[in-house]
């Protein structure tokens, strides 16, 4: 495994990172499986593990929480978010101070630590003053519940803003933004998130590798029973358009002369990318970790990566 500095912190983070989202506590609800694929992922030597309050609400912290105590805490990068309603509270979402405040205290008892190494701001909030949700993560690295802090999804210019206030105020700035970043979905982060981190030094770490599974082909010819898309009507709508399945054919036909599977083109393409510090993996089973993390060991040629750019420029 290879291991990168989060931006421009001394932290170190594996190239490959896990996270949880849509998998436990929610598909993969046995004790026994979800085991399996955390112990997977450590023997592999990832580090970061990436979840979220309102992933499983809760449950997801609560799983792999519970099977990370088997590590020493020091080999970890743990990290969750703060941002969406977590219930129907009118202040049990969003960054205000408030909402930040009590949300760190109950990750950090689900996941049983006494502190996170990343907090991510899970999307920007327009209803709350940015230099409140700044100065609210500021306090949380002055009272050690966390040791840095990121943004998700957040545009250029939000990124910016913050920077900008930290360094107004000299409070800790964000040190890291986790966009969507795959071959399906790669513009906006290309023309816009790498020219800033580039320049402020922060890190990326891409979530949603695989396209939800759809860069695995596994929707070529329709919805697989049990499978994200077919359980999860909101995004199969985001994802799985016309377009999309149309570029995923014609990606199998590539992969195909190249005689890499899927899912391994699609992670060795990311990989390439100096910029990304960590590429957060997902998985609803051991074998499907174990398929993609073969992806290390695939190297693609400077033509075939320029045949997968064409194809996915549009
Ligand atoms: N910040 C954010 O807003 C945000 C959003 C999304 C994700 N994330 C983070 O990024 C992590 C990874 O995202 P992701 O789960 O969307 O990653 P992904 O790799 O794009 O999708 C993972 C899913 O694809 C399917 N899959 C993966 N490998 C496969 C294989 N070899 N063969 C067939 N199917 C395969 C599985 O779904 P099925 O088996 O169920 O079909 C698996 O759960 C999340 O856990 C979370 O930590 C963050």
């Amino acid at each position: 495994m290879e291991y990168r500095n989060l931006g421009r912190c001394g932290m170190k983070v594996s190239l490959l990172g896990f996270g949880g989202w849509a998998t436990f506590g929610e598909k993969v609800r046995d004790a026994g499986v979800q085991r399996k694929i955390i112990e997977t992922a450590r023997e592999a030597g990832i580090n970061f593990f990436d979840l979220a309050d309102v992933y499983a609400k809760g449950e997801a912290e609560r799983a792999v929480g519970k099977i990370l105590r088997q590590y020493p805490r020091h080999e970890l990068v743990i990290s969750s978010k703060v941002f969406f309603p977590f219930s129907d509270d009118i202040n049990d979402r969003g960054l205000s101070r408030k909402h930040i405040s009590e949300s760190i205290d109950r990750s950090l008892k689900r996941i049983g630590t006494d502190y996170l190494d990343i907090y991510f701001c899970h999307r920007f909030d327009p209803e709350t003053p940015l230099e409140e949700t700044i100065r609210a993560m500021d306090d949380l690295i002055h009272r050690g519940k966390i040791l840095y802090w990121g943004t998700s999804e957040w545009s250029a210019d939000q990124i910016r803003d913050a920077w900008t206030l930290c360094e107004k105020h000299g409070y800790y700035p964000p040190q890291v933004e986790q966009p969507q970043y795959n071959l399906l979905f790669r513009r906006r982060v290309e023309n816009e998130i790498f020219p800033l981190t580039e320049e402020l030094g922060l890190g990326i770490v891409a979530f949603s590798p695989l396209a939800s599974g759809l860069l695995t082909g596994k929707y070529d010819d329709g919805l697989p029973s049990g499978s994200r898309l077919e359980q999860l009507e909101w995004l199969r709508k985001i994802i799985l358009t016309e377009r999309n399945i149309e570029l995923s054919r014609k990606f199998g036909v590539l992969a195909e002369q190249a005689g890499i599977e899927r899912p391994l083109l699609a992670l060795a393409w990311l990989l390439r990318r100096k910029q990304l510090s960590s590429i957060l993996l997902g998985a609803s089973s051991p074998e499907q970790l174990q398929q993609n993390l073969r992806a290390l060991s695939v190297e693609i040629s400077d033509d075939l990566a320029a045949e997968l750019n064409l194809l996915f420029s549009s």
